[in-house]
């Protein structure tokens, strides 16, 4: 079981496994643990501020996943672009009062779809329950997100390590929940050059960082292949927010 797993390890680990040996042997380790434990539901600190619930969303799983559909029909995924001139590999969609953009002009919040020019379909109720129960079980009580980012990665998909720091008040937190294929979850601290450590990201797998680590970089490595069966070949990750 174990062998099988090394010996596929992709070319994209290769080349991540000359530049940095040690993470890449923690990497594997973690998918090693992650195959043999069967999974249960825990609680597990990252850092101040930051908790993370492993299967917190498992109960809601397909009310959680066909939201995701509903919305994605009316306010389809798509690649963003950097204010760089960068195409993103994660495909993103909103709900809620606020969305999450970036093309040429910027980072930001906005109310309207720029592909559609239509508000944003609303949050449905369980996103907004579950986000609101994980924030107050990590001890963020009163957490009421105007935001929900969802992003699709497929694999070969990536995310580099940056903060989020596009919200008005950092004292609200940010509640994530992956959904899919597995990920690995890289989370630092307040210097993009601080140490990064990184957790395996499951399917209901739910994170909540907030306080003392809110503007923590963070960031997920390159999505392997593989085939879910809620969801195929892909992962998708629900970020909450309070933007306004
Ligand atoms: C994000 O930082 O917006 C995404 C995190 C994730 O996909 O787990
Ligand atoms: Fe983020």
């Amino acid at each position: 079981m174990e062998w099988v797993r090394i010996t596929s390890v992709t070319c994209d680990d290769m080349a991540y496994l000359f530049q940095d040996k040690q993470a890449q042997e923690v990497l594997i380790m973690d998918d090693l643990f992650a195959e043999m434990k069967s999974p249960e539901p825990s609680r597990q600190d990252l850092a101040e501020g930051a908790v993370l619930l492993r299967q917190r969303a498992l109960d809601v799983e397909d009310k959680l996943l066909d939201g995701v559909c509903q919305i994605s029909n009316r306010a389809p995924f798509r690649n963003m672009m950097t204010p760089g001139g960068f195409s993103m590999s994660v495909a993103m969609t909103n709900c809620g009062r606020a969305g999450w953009v970036t093309d040429r002009r910027g980072y930001r919040y906005q109310e309207n779809d720029p592909e559609t020019g239509q508000p944003w379909p609303e949050m449905p109720d369980v996103f907004c329950e579950l986000a609101e129960q994980a924030a107050a079980e990590a001890g963020y009580e009163g957490f009421s997100p105007d935001a929900c980012l969802i992003n699709r990665y497929e694999p070969g998909a990536r995310m580099s390590l940056h903060q989020d720091r596009d919200e008005k008040d950092f004292q609200n937190p940010i509640v994530s929940i992956s959904l899919g294929l597995p990920a690995t979850f890289q989370f630092g601290g307040l210097k993009r050059t601080d140490e990064v450590k990184k957790y395996l990201l499951q399917h209901g797998d739910v994170v909540v960082w907030g306080g003392a680590s809110r503007l923590f970089y963070h960031g997920v490595l390159t999505l392997k292949d593989g085939d879910h069966p809620k969801t195929g070949h892909v992962r998708y990750n629900l970020t909450f927010r309070k933007a306004y």
